[in-house]
């Protein structure tokens, strides 16, 4: 024993400890791990999100942990021998000794060495958490339907992020604070099946949906063909080829009118829902360009202009009318109805159209028993309803049975409880109100201006019917309903007939 120093020959660096010693073994252990990972995932050109995930996450954590471990073990020392009465004095460091310029150097160098790595990879690890995979793969069974709809949608190359989340600081920050809260409801079975929206803190579309497409931009009339086919034993062809006036825009850019141009630009529309799903909205206020105020009310609502509902007023953006464009859930007769078009389902084939439907608007428990129980049904009913076709189109049948089990493996997700009815489409107004909240004859304000309704206002009708026997007349034409119901598509809205099942 040295007395002067109150050093022990033996015990000659406080690290000398087990459990320095153990985490000074797994540090460099994991960062030879990492190491190695970081260099197969930088090669590797396809993105493993469980690789992401050890690479970048769990790794980092543990490697951060055994590092602490070193000094933890040197203070439980420290303290240790403190209380056996030793003492220890600072090191004297003497740059003019050449051991110590060595160490010196040494540690210098590791140091930024592991710096430099520890930036790049939390670069990396940021890098990840914003990516697909990591948002839409890895809560596999949460995400399965967002994820699926989302790449089969116009939207496929945009990531989730740049909708979700935008550009900026405040909105990472909070995205990382609800992301924790996420992995735990997720870790402990806490999340909501289906998940509910409208999503409360969505960033409002300002910031996301413009930042690629410009309000000013929209110009014009965009053509849309709808192909559809009836529930008879020809599954008879009917078309609607219609130009919707999307309008919008500001001089010189385009035309002043339209859907675009009312709704987002020179005027500020902003309502009150009754509902958590904002379905029904009895009270709507537009601000226009000069600062004048109109106020719709609903009739028979027992609101007034003076008398709104409770409830958030929320300035209508682009999310009021497109809140799917990306995670888009077919309704039976809107797939099957495309999958004819195409091809993917053999018109010839009797009453496919009405079976199709039928058999993907029923209840299943999973994928797995959907699968079954659809094949088993079609081929009961060509079977036992049609043998002759039962044995001469069975190629063409087991086809149509194919593209059928993929619509609903694309559409309806059992276990999250997800189909096309739990998320309303608020475009249009066939099977959902959408447009038709408001534009239903009875928002009113107190003067009696009526919110419009004549189908001419937001798209023109340039050609309908069962082809070949089709009726055109670009300057448009009086909608015909496909099947034979008089005047009730006037009197009764779409969707009271139309659930798209
Ligand atoms: C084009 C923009 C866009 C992209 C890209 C996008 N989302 Fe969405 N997402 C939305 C909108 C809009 C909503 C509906 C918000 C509402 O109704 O309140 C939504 C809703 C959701 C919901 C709530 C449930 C539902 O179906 O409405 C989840 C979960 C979700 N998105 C996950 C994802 C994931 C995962 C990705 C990437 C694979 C992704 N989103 C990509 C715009 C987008
Ligand atoms: C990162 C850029 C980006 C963002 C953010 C973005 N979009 Fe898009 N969007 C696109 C592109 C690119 C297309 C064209 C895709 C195509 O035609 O294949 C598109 C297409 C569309 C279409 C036309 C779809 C169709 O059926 O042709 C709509 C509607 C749309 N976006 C709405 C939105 C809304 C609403 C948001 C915000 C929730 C949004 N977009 C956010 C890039 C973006
Ligand atoms: C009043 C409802 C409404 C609002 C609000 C609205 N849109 Fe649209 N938008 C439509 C309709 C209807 C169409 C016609 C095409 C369709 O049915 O998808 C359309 C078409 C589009 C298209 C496709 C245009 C093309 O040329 O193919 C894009 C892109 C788009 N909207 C983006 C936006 C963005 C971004 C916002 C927010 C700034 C927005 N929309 C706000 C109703 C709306
Ligand atoms: C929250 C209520 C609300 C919803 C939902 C709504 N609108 Fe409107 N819309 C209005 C109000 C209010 C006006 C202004 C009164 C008027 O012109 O009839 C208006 C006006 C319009 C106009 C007339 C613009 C012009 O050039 O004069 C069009 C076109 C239009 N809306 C299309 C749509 C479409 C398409 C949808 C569905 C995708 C839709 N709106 C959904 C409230 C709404
Ligand atoms: C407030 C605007 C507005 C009014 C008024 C309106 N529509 Fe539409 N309609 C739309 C929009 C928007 C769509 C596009 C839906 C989409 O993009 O899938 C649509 C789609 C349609 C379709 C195609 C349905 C589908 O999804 O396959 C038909 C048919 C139709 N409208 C008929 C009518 C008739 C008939 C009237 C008059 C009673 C009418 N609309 C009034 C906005 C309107
Ligand atoms: C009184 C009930 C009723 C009302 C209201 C109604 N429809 Fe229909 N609609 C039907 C029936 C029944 C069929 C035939 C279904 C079949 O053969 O599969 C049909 C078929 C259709 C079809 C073709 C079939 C398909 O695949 O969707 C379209 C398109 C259509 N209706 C549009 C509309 C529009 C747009 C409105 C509102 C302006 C409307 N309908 C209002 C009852 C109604």
């Amino acid at each position: 024993m040295n007395l002067e120093t109150g050093r022990d020959k033996k015990e000659s660096s406080y690290f000398q400890n087990w459990i320095s010693v153990i985490g000074g073994i797994c540090s460099v252990t994991l960062f030879s791990v990492i190491l190695f990972l970081f260099i197969l995932d930088f090669w590797s050109k396809q993105v493993n999100p469980y690789l992401g995930v050890i690479t970048y996450l769990i790794a980092p954590v543990f490697l951060i942990a055994s590092l602490l471990l070193i000094p933890l073990g040197a203070w439980r020392e420290r303290s240790r021998r403190h209380k056996r009465g030793y003492v220890r004095k600072f090191p004297h460091i003497d740059f003019n000794n050449p051991t110590h310029q060595k160490l010196a150097f040494m540690t210098i160098g590791v140091s930024t060495l592991f710096l430099l790595f520890t930036m790049f990879g939390t670069y990396h690890a940021y890098e990840f958490t914003e990516s697909v995979t990591f948002c839409g793969v890895l809560c596999h069974q949460v995400m399965k339907p967002e994820h699926t709809a989302y790449k089969h949608s116009p939207h496929a190359r945009v990531s989730c992020v740049e909708c979700h989340i935008g550009s900026g600081a405040d909105w990472f920050v909070r995205s990382k604070l609800s992301g924790t809260y996420q992995i735990y409801s997720v870790l402990f079975g806490k999340y909501h099946r289906p998940i509910e929206t409208p999503i409360k803190n969505l960033r409002p579309a300002q910031e996301t949906c413009e930042q690629c497409h410009w309000p000013r931009q929209f110009f014009g009339a965009v053509e849309q063909d709808h192909q559809y086919f009836l529930s008879d034993e020809a599954n008879t062809e009917w078309q609607t080829k219609m130009l919707m006036l999307v309008g919008g825009g500001m001089p010189p850019y385009g035309k002043k009118e339209g859907i675009h141009w009312h709704m987002n630009i020179s005027n500020d529309v902003h309502y009150i829902a009754t509902d958590e799903k904002r379905q029904v909205i009895p009270w709507v206020k537009v601000v226009g360009a000069d600062g004048k105020e109109e106020v719709y009310v609903s009739e028979d609502s027992g609101y007034s202009q003076a008398k709104p509902p409770s409830g958030e007023l929320r300035r209508m953006d682009c999310m009021d009318c497109h809140n799917r464009p990306s995670h888009i859930f077919k309704s039976p007769q809107e797939a099957v109805n495309e999958a004819l078009a195409f091809g993917a389902l053999d018109r010839t084939l009797p009453y496919l159209k009405r079976e199709a439907v039928r058999v993907l608007t029923k209840e299943y428990a999973s994928h797995e028993e959907a699968r079954g129980k659809i094949q088993g049904e079609l081929e009961k009913f060509y079977q036992t309803k049609y043998p002759e076709v039962w044995s001469s189109k069975k190629e063409a049948l087991e086809q149509s049975i194919h593209t059928v089990i993929d619509i609903y493996q694309t559409n309806f997700f059992p276990e999250m409880k997800v189909s096309w009815n739990v998320y309303p489409d608020n475009i249009g107004h066939l099977i959902s109100p959408g447009c038709f909240r408001c534009h239903d004859g009875k928002h009113k304000t107190a003067e009696g201006k009526m919110i419009r309704t004549d189908c001419k206002a937001c798209h023109v009708i340039v050609a309908q019917g069962s082809p070949p026997l089709m009726e055109t007349n670009v300057d448009g034409l009086e909608f015909k309903h496909p099947e034979e119901i008089g005047e009730a598509w006037k009197e009764t809205a779409c969707s009271d007939c139309h659930t798209g099942g």
